[in-house]
């Protein structure tokens, strides 16, 4: 059991098996990984396809032979294996270039480079059979006050997003963009930091139907945030495009942790509102097998991935499933929050006229009422460590 198989739509970047374990004070401890190699042995562990950032595939300063070898190859592995290629993306953050940015630089040449490049990375995704296509603007940011008018900045962003979105609708493409925010990391402090940044954004688009949010749970967490309560808006607001699964604890660096380390309890909770929520995307790892690991703590971190997943999956089921937790949920009284707070129909004068409402109200007795949240989260938790 727990045994991952492509039905669980379990994805990875080829960035993450891929990352050589390079950190700002260290070298790679790892030899690079071919692409190819990762769409085998991860189809073999029970995934169902790969993303990736065009230079995960094709290095930047490959030919166009080159370009078309690669892609050649990487689609007979795919064919070969049967993984699909649900995302693809930009990288906008590598090279030098990208230093202050990509659709923001204040360079306007280099704004017009990214632009350019991200198109010739969508077509190549659409052929690959992308439905969605990530921009997580990682050098959009700034580390100084002056050096960066926001303002303007956001004009930029917003002009990047709609020539994209008329791009993909006169091409007559079936794709969508998700919107990956993150606080800080490479830059100081990023563009569209939190998913509630990203969700305002959208909305001042001219196609906001086109766009989506891509949150990553660590990203979130960097900013203390409450994961699965960001996950839960997204869908509120039918904005959750795709999803970053990884692990992190705290309030720190990137981790990028296997899913399931870090905050457990949140990725406990977050398991249980995808699943309750009937998320139907790929449930997608983007996370740092630890620079200590060797080729085969590479695969173990990523069968972590989905074997966590898994095993969230059916605590929360048996959560759920649980007599008591049905009691305790009604004794916390969730289907009182599920009523509409107005009868049918009511109107604020007759919201006024209700006497029970106010003048009637006792105040005190409401507020004696104990809430029994305690013994509800204790069930919980007696089902996230296996002991019922
Ligand atoms: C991070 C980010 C990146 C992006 C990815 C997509 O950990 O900072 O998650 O990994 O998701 O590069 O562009
Ligand atoms: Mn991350
Ligand atoms: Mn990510
Ligand atoms: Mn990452």
């Amino acid at each position: 059991s727990y045994q991952p198989t492509p039905d669980d739509r379990f994805t990875f970047g080829l960035w993450t098996v891929g990352w050589r374990g390079n950190d700002p004070f260290g070298d790679a401890t790892r030899p690079v990984l071919d692409p190819v190699e990762s769409v085998n042995r991860l189809s073999e562990l029970g995934a169902y396809g790969v993303t990736f950032h065009d230079n995960d595939l094709i290095p930047f300063d490959a030919t166009e032979a080159e370009r078309d070898a690669i892609v050649k190859r990487f689609k007979g592995a795919l064919e070969t294996t049967g993984m699909k290629v649900p995302m693809a993306t930009t990288n906008l953050f590598t090279h030098p270039v990208f230093k202050d940015g990509a659709f923001t630089a204040n360079d306007r040449d280099v704004r017009r480079y990214a632009l350019r490049k991200t198109i010739r990375n969508i077509d190549l995704a659409v052929e690959l059979g992308a439905e969605t296509y990530v921009a997580w603007g990682g050098r959009e940011g700034a580390e100084s006050g002056g050096a960066k008018d926001v303002r303007d900045a956001l004009d930029r962003m917003k002009e990047a997003f709609d020539l994209l979105a008329d791009y993909v609708t006169e091409q007559g493409y079936d794709l969508k963009f998700a919107i990956e925010p993150k606080p800080n990391e490479p830059r100081g402090d990023i563009l569209l930091p939190t998913v509630g940044h990203a969700l305002a954004f959208i909305e001042r688009l001219e196609r906001p139907e086109l766009f989506g949010v891509n949150p990553e749970v660590g990203h979130e967490q960097m900013a203390g945030l409450n994961f699965p309560h960001g996950i839960a808006q997204a869908l509120w607001s039918g904005k959750l495009f795709h999803i970053d699964l990884n692990g992190q604890n705290g309030i720190k660096y990137d981790q990028d942790l296997r899913f399931g380390a870090g905050d457990t309890r949140a990725a406990f909770w977050l398991v249980d509102l995808l699943e309750r929520a009937g998320w139907d995307g790929p449930r997608h790892f983007d996370f740092k097998p630890p620079r200590t690991e060797d080729i085969s703590g590479v695969w173990a971190s990523a069968a972590g991935c989905m074997r966590n997943y898994l095993i969230l999956k059916d605590r929360a089921a048996a959560f759920r499933a649980d007599p008591e937790v049905a009691e305790a949920l009604r004794a916390a009284r969730l289907d009182e929050l599920a009523q509409p707070t107005l009868n049918p129909g009511e109107t604020p004068a007759a919201l006024l006229a209700d006497v029970s409402a106010f003048e009637e109200f006792d105040v005190n007795a409401a507020a004696e009422r104990g809430m029994a949240f305690e013994a509800l989260d204790q069930l919980a938790m007696d089902h996230l460590l296996g002991v019922r």
